[in-house]
């Protein structure tokens, strides 16, 4: 009888996206603490929010969320007198300064929603309040489980980046990319500017930066190196310093700061082809191999047009010091941020180590080899910045050749550089390659996934790894611990060419990245985010026009499974998305079976089977097929 009601309730689940079951409330990321208390909270229409005139704005959103619900609200004043029948959303302020930064409280009982926190806190709380909303009504409102929330994050770095150097995204994507960062309380947009296949900012003194160097006349096809050539057709794009104010603002509005990245020395080659002096070699033809494909014009500096790491790098010369000091004054100017992020990685030593004027520089200077000359530049620049009264952030190259005084070091190839940096009693920022947060790499090794860095069937990064990665290293001591400030992912986009994949690239990854940025360790549960809350975002976000990794079912066992008789029970990762089977080789698609109970399979000696499954969702997007192969001692495992 238990078994049945249980029963009853996923169903009840899985049916309204209601979320009063799961012991999270639905909330990504989970928060750091949640007390549920009986009975809830029924969600109508004539509300009363009421708050300060310092909230005002988020009284706003509350109301404009509540409208796409059908729930008229109307925002008072705190002061105004209520009975005890009218149900309101308090919006309180965090008078006192008790709670940790971006803190924040919410209190559901009787007629009363209060909501606490002051500025960021008080927009998380609304964002976490929004999540509890279930996406149905049940008896004509929405009911929300009465509980006592009391939450704030784990880091006070919460980092997602996008890459605009290889592939341009508009503004109206960058504005829902944002949107995704503020719903899931991150709060760095790590916007990577500049690269050797375009120069993506308006500078004014420099016009030529992005006349020349934001297009280019070709894009290589497929895989690097690839054997399709290039699709021949000129790609260009650039944001005016009005845009990327504009994108400050709208991310400020959302509690997210916008760290622009301005590469040096190395992915440079697009400002090399505007302004051919910042080369070592300035007469000569920007390096492109005999075979690699081309358009246009092969001699000369040129925009790149394939993938990789270019020799081309800046010369540290004067000239280019003045001409980096410059675009920096530019940037400065429309970047508030304490932080800038200069790059630092994959520069090539090939150019100085040729450069007559980069050997007598070295010898001038009293350093040790080209690495040294590196860190020279690094810490001119930093200089530079600090004096204007900002902060660097480098790629943890910038540890090779020694480290400039108050850098931050960004930890990518591997957590080596972050571990090293923090033992320097350095800050760091933790974005290992290896634990998941490469949000370019693909989700599984199926055959289905799209065009992705890296070849077909290896290296992937399923939002499990990304879950479990902890970015605190266990080697370090507790005070070196201190030093790790955060995490983030990065959205590089050799082959991310529209907004459509980089959403698939990024869903379900994020919400997995906004957990371990943000809850406590002892708060992370795989299970409970994978299997009662995931499934509530992705069919929200199956209603919004937007693209995503549908994973494959719940449930289904990995590759090879030994025995004779087994019963299989899946379960759909997405509220309202169905699974369809076959046991017979064939690819499943709609036409195939739908999967609505367990599934006994028997496998007679010497023989094998294979399931196969999809996923597809309300809005007809389709997931990988997952394979699992029911070997009963078959000589081979054969799977089509
Ligand atoms: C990097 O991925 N080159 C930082």
């Amino acid at each position: 009888m238990k078994k049945l009601v249980l029963t009853a309730v996923a169903a009840f689940t899985i049916l309204t996206g209601y979320a009063q079951t799961d012991a999270n409330l639905g909330i990504i990321p989970a928060p750091v603490s949640v007390v549920k208390s009986t009975g809830s909270f029924a969600l109508s229409g004539n509300m009363l929010i009421l708050s300060q005139p310092a909230d005002t704005k988020i009284a706003q959103m509350l109301k404009e969320f509540l409208a796409t619900k059908g729930v008229a609200a109307k925002i008072v004043s705190v002061k105004t007198p209520i009975t005890a029948n009218q149900k309101v959303i308090l919006l309180a302020q965090d008078s006192e300064n008790k709670l940790p930064k971006e803190g924040y409280k919410i209190s559901i009982k009787g007629n009363r929603i209060v909501l606490t926190g002051k500025d960021a806190g008080l927009f998380y709380a609304l964002q976490s309040f929004m999540q509890m909303v279930p996406s149905e009504k049940a008896n004509g409102n929405y009911p929300i489980q009465n509980a006592e929330i009391n939450d704030y994050p784990r880091f006070s770095y919460r980092g997602l980046h996008l890459d605009v150097g290889r592939h341009f995204f508009p503004m109206s994507f960058l504005k829902k990319y944002i949107d995704v960062m503020a719903a899931y309380k991150l709060n760095n947009f790590h916007w990577h500017l500049t690269e050797d296949q375009g120069w993506r900012l308006e500078i004014k003194k420099y016009p030529k930066l992005t006349e020349v160097g934001a297009s280019r006349n070709g894009t290589i096809i497929g895989n690097f190196p690839g054997s399709g050539g290039t699709d021949n057709e000129v790609y260009k794009g650039y944001y005016t310093q009005a845009e990327a104010k504009e994108i400050v603002a709208y991310a400020a509005a959302r509690y997210i700061n916008v760290i622009p990245e301005i590469e040096l020395p190395g992915h440079g080659s697009a400002a090399i082809a505007a302004y051919p002096e910042l080369s070592c070699f300035p007469d000569r033809d920007t390096p492109i191999g005999a075979n690699a494909p081309w358009s246009g014009p092969r001699t000369g500096k040129q925009v790149q047009q394939t993938w990789g790491v270019f020799d081309d790098i800046f010369v540290p010369s004067e000239n280019t010091f003045k001409f980096l000091e410059n675009v920096l004054d530019e940037v400065i100017a429309i970047f508030p941020s304490k932080y800038i992020h200069i790059g630092g990685d994959e520069a090539p030593k090939k150019y100085w180590k040729e450069s007559e004027f980069c050997q007598q520089l070295i010898k001038e200077k009293g350093l040790k080899d080209e690495h040294e000359l590196q860190s020279y530049f690094i810490q001119r620049i930093e200089k530079y910045l600090n004096g204007k009264g900002r902060s660097i952030i480098g790629w943890d190259e910038i540890l090779e050749g020694g480290l400039a005084p108050n850098a931050t070091v960004m930890s990518w190839r591997g957590e080596k550089g972050g571990i090293e940096a923090a033992q320097q009693n350095h800050d760091v920022l933790m974005t290992p390659s290896t634990n998941g947060l490469y949000f370019d790499h693909k989700q599984s090794v199926a055959e289905d996934e799209p065009l992705t860095i890296g070849r077909k069937g290896k290296g992937f990064a399923h939002y499990s790894k990304v879950y479990n990665y902890d970015p605190v290293p266990a080697v370090l001591t507790e005070d070196q611990k201190k030093y790790i400030k955060g995490v983030q992912a990065n959205l590089w986009t050799e082959y991310i060419e529209t907004p459509a994949k980089a959403e698939y690239m990024i869903f379900p990854r994020v919400y997995a990245l906004s957990e371990i940025a943000w809850t406590p360790l002892n708060r992370k549960d795989f299970k409970n985010f994978s299997e009662d809350r995931l499934s509530l975002h992705l069919a929200k976000l199956d209603k919004t026009n937007t693209n995503y990794w549908v994973p494959p079912a719940v449930g289904q066992p990995e590759a090879i499974v030994t025995g004779e008789n087994h019963v299989v029970e899946l379960k759909s990762p997405i509220a309202g998305a169905k699974i369809y089977y076959t046991l017979d080789g064939y690819r499943p698609s709609e036409n195939a079976a739908e999967y609505n109970a367990p599934l006994k399979i028997n496998v007679p000696q010497g023989q094998q089977k294979v399931l196969k499954t999809i996923v597809i969702t309300p809005s007809g997007k389709r997931s990988i097929v997952a394979e699992t192969v029911f070997n009963n001692g078959a000589a081979e495992v054969k799977v089509k």
